[in-house]
């Protein structure tokens, strides 16, 4: 596990503010290229310091990572004692206040004028829309009356989300009037903090786009360039909720779907001003043509790092510390891909024969390709929602040597891990 230091291309300190999901790969990523890491963190409740984190960083500054003045305290005081070479969101929720403390710091990071733009979804919807790209039709609510009135102009089935959440929570289609009126009050009245921060209550009604869905993963480097490494191909569950149960690394496109969706991409990475570091975009294949649902500054979660590393031999989370720290990524090592395709599926408790167990895991563990698989909530743990990524109770990683054959044995683990399926 100690990879401490042994390729020392840029030596120096990096600052990983709240590493959760795959920010955490950040901090064993910073580490690889030589760099002392020092992860900024609350430390307690949900913000608490994930064990592996624990053992990989440096420092672990206990702060208030939700005060930004005591924030940029704490870390102008330690930049001061050994300067940081770079600064890193651990979590999507930090990324604008990480832009903010690199600009205070002289370091590199997003423009912080239009930070906002990548995190609150009604500012990225009007910057996108307004450089001219296809985006859904969209409105911002923040009433019941609004609710009413935005739909008229969306019109019907329409999607409502929060404008600043993650994980689909409260992310709906709505087929009439009465049902998305009743998932907006679900959502205003849903105080429960995320992180130690709540909503507002500010959510988007906007057109549903019907097609497939892909993301693709990225990294504009510290010389201004964008960079697509994969696209992943989603497997989700049954509408109205939106739970992402599985993805395959890489999407089986066209040549010249491929093309448009890059080119697609690159348009909404420079309206964003996304100028540096990872990203990981969201969109919809309506009718063949891109159509984007979000932009994320930040590593994909749901260990889609691991797969695209699997099938492709990048690994996203030593390209964003390079292009966050300076440096230039042709100086990161390379790798062989250990697979052409790779593949997750997430087990969730609602599936065709019931929860799976322990011994549906076991079963599966052998089968050719199967990588790893995880059951996260103990059998006798009540499951926390059916209707967002709390729903899911454990996944399962393999490899693949086909598209097809990555899509049919995700089917069938989902199968395997509750029924006594045969391995061939
Ligand atoms: N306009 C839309 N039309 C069709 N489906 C949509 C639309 N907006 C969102 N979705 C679906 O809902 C999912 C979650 O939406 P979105 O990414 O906006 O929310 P989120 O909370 O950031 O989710 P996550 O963190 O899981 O990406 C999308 O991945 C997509 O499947
Ligand atoms: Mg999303």
């Amino acid at each position: 596990m100690n990879t401490r230091r042994e390729s020392p291309v840029g030596p120096g300190r990096v600052l990983i503010i709240e590493p959760a999901s795959s920010g955490t790969a950040l901090v064993g990523a910073a580490r690889g290229l030589g760099f002392e890491t020092v992860v900024a963190s609350f430390d307690a409740d949900d913000r608490t310091v994930p064990d592996r984190v624990r053992q990989e960083a440096d420092e672990v500054l206990v702060v208030d990572t939700n005060d930004e003045e005591a924030l940029f305290l704490a870390a102008a005081s330690a930049h001061g004692a050994s300067p940081f070479a770079g600064v890193l969101a651990g979590f999507e929720f930090y990324v604008p206040v990480a832009a903010r403390l690199a600009a205070r710091l002289g370091l590199p990071g997003l423009p912080v004028d239009t930070v906002e733009g990548v995190r609150d979804k009604a500012v990225m919807r009007a910057a996108t829309a307004a450089a001219g790209l296809r985006v859904p039709r969209f409105a911002e609510v923040s009433t019941e009356a609004q609710v009413a009135q935005a739909a008229a102009r969306v019109g019907f089935p329409c999607v409502l989300k929060p404008v600043d959440s993650a994980g689909s929570v409260h992310v709906t289609r709505a087929d009439d009037v009465d049902h998305l009126l009743a998932a907006y009050r679900e959502l205003a009245a849903d105080d429960r903090p995320d992180m130690g921060r709540r909503t507002e209550g500010r959510a988007l009604v906007e057109e549903y786009l019907d097609g497939p869905e892909l993301s693709v993963e990225g990294c504009v480097g510290a010389d201004g360039r964008t960079v697509v490494v994969a696209v992943t191909h989603k497997v989700l569950g049954p509408e109205p909720s939106f739970v992402e149960i599985g993805h395959v690394v890489r999407a089986d496109l066209p040549p010249a779907t491929r093309r448009a969706v890059e080119d697609y991409v690159g348009e909404v990475v420079d309206a964003l001003r996304v100028t540096v570091g990872p990203f990981h975009c969201e969109l919809r294949l309506v009718a063949g043509e891109p159509v984007l649902i979000e932009l994320a500054a930040r590593l994909g979660g749901d260990r889609i790092p691991d797969l695209v590393e699997a099938a492709t031999g990048v690994r996203l989370p030593e390209l964003a510390v390079a292009a966050l720290t300076g440096l230039d990524a042709a100086a990161l090592p390379s790798r062989a891909p250990r697979a052409k395709y790779a593949g997750i599926r997430f087990l969730t408790a609602s599936g065709e024969g019931g929860r799976p167990t322990a011994e549906g895991l076991a079963r599966i563990a052998g089968w050719p390709g199967v990588l790893e698989s995880e059951l996260t909530h103990a059998a006798d743990t009540p499951v926390p929602g059916d209707q967002d990524y709390r729903s899911r109770v454990g996944h399962v990683l393999y490899t693949a040597d086909s598209y097809q054959d990555a899509l049919d044995l995700g089917s069938r683990i989902t199968l395997g891990v509750s029924l006594a399926l045969p391995v061939a």
